[in-house]
């Protein structure tokens, strides 16, 4: 990192501390406050790190005010028009967009882990079967630091990077078996002739009785969904990852971690939930009580599948996943889908309501990838674990950038303490 060129001071308490400012490539400053407590006895107080950088990253920058989202510098418009997914891992990975011969060697790679050691099936049976897909993926990717004992040393770069081909290589697997063994299927093995959402579609969909043929068109949105959900900086499941990677705990561990997070109703498991509320609202004419609900201070309710924690414009996401729904909607022959007639006319009520436009709320990413996932034939229950399987490239992604950083620290946030102050202890005689 450059050596910061500017200060910012701070007044407090008749005493003044000047604070390194560094400058990042694009985006605001940053006021480095590392030796604010030593040198001034003093916290800062953010709960849910609003204004505070918590590393520094080279992989995926957000300008929420313009709506816009690059993956190591690239638009992710252009990602989604003209890459393909696992491109995009590679990108996210190394840095750099591979030449041809990188994409096939990486692409090898990928496909040769795949599979997973037999012993997991069991480990799989051992679940209810009406246990949500995400409590499983929880369950076995944790469990795979019990599987995979050459990846877990954290030190070696070799085996950090083993560990990262395993888990993108692995989750298509999990999250299709988490599936089938919801339904009571046979799990159905991985192909290697076919390319990764290809292979994805084919063990949710295909069973043994009969020959399955994967459709590029889905294929392609399938591609496309894994995409746009590849990284998101600093995002809560990300956050999650690193913080726990910052203890030395493995990397399965950690990314357990991260789905985990991720499955909360506020970030990965609206996808689920805004599919669910159109349902729930069934048909336009009952679109006004809703809004009404999500405008009540006093009702719980909120809109799911709007807002955001950075964008304060249109989730570029949210435009490329609406564009691929109408395509898949119509390849499907769905014109007249109910929920997709409640879903845009939401958007367009939202969008022109007061509350929405001042509040800066916009449709994110998962008001439109619940319509293309369902219409593909995947219950909502699916739809985290999904975003899970895409968003592995990006936790991984960016345990390996946090292993690597010398500034890297244990993360131990501070607190501001309203608790009792020091008192003695009362015998329960006395209470
Ligand atoms: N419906 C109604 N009101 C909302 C909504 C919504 N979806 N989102 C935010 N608001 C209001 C909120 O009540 C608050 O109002 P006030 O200032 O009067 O108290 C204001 O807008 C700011 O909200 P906030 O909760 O302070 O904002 P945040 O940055 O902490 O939360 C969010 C961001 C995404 C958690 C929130 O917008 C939300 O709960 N949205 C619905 C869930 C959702 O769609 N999540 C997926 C996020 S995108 C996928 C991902 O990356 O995980």
């Amino acid at each position: 990192m450059p050596e910061p060129t500017k200060t910012a001071t701070l007044t407090f308490d008749n005493k003044s501390i000047e604070l390194p400012m560094h400058s990042p490539s694009v985006g605001p400053d940053a006021v480095d406050i590392r030796k604010l407590y030593a040198s001034g006895d003093i916290f800062t107080y953010d709960p849910g790190f609003t204004s505070t950088a918590s590393c520094r990253s080279t992989i995926t920058y957000i300008d929420g005010d313009k709506g816009e989202l690059l993956y190591r510098g690239y638009p992710i418009e252009q990602l989604a028009d003209k890459s393909s997914y696992l491109e995009c891992c590679f990108l996210l990975l190394y840095g750099e967009l591979p030449t041809a011969d990188q994409m096939k060697e990486f692409t090898t790679r990928v496909t040769r882990h795949t599979m997973l050691h037999e012993q997991v099936h069991y480990f799989f049976r051992g679940f209810r079967r009406d246990a949500h897909p995400m409590a499983t993926m929880v369950g076995v990717v944790g469990a795979m630091s019990a599987f995979y004992h050459d990846s877990l040393d954290i030190n070696d770069p070799w085996q950090r990077e083993v560990a990262a081909i395993r888990m993108i290589a692995k989750m298509p697997t999990i999250a299709a078996m988490a599936y089938k063994y919801s339904i009571g299927q046979p799990f159905v093995y991985p192909r290697n002739d076919l390319n990764y959402a290809e292979n994805f579609l084919h063990m949710c969909f295909s069973v043994p009785a009969e020959p399955y043929r994967v459709d590029p068109v889905l294929a392609k949105a399938m591609d496309r969904i894994f995409t746009l959900h590849a990284d998101h900086e600093q995002n809560a499941s990300t956050s999650t990852v690193r913080l726990a990677g910052s203890s030395g705990a493995n990397p399965f561990a950690c990314i357990a971690a991260g789905i985990a997070c991720l499955w909360g109703p506020a970030h990965g498991g609206a996808n689920q939930a805004c599919l669910e509320m159109l349902r729930e609202i069934g048909t336009v004419d009952r679109i006004p009580e809703f809004i009404a609900r999500a405008k009540d201070k006093d009702d719980p309710f909120r809109l799911m599948g709007f807002g955001h924690r950075v964008y304060k414009n249109f989730d570029p996401r949210a435009k490329v996943m609406k564009e691929s729904a109408d395509e898949v909607l119509d390849l499907l022959g769905i014109h007249d889908n109910e929920t997709l007639k409640v879903a845009k006319e939401l958007e367009k009520i939202a969008l022109e309501d007061a509350y929405f436009v001042e509040k800066k709320l916009y449709p994110n990413v998962d008001f439109y990838s619940g319509i293309i996932l369902e219409a593909m034939g995947f219950p909502t229950s699916m739809f985290t674990p999904i975003f899970a399987l895409s968003r592995t490239v990006g936790w991984v992604s960016q345990w390996k950038e946090m292993i690597a950083d010398t500034d890297q620290k244990i993360g131990r946030p501070r607190q501001l303490y309203v608790g009792a102050p020091k008192r003695d202890y009362v015998d329960i005689t006395k209470r």
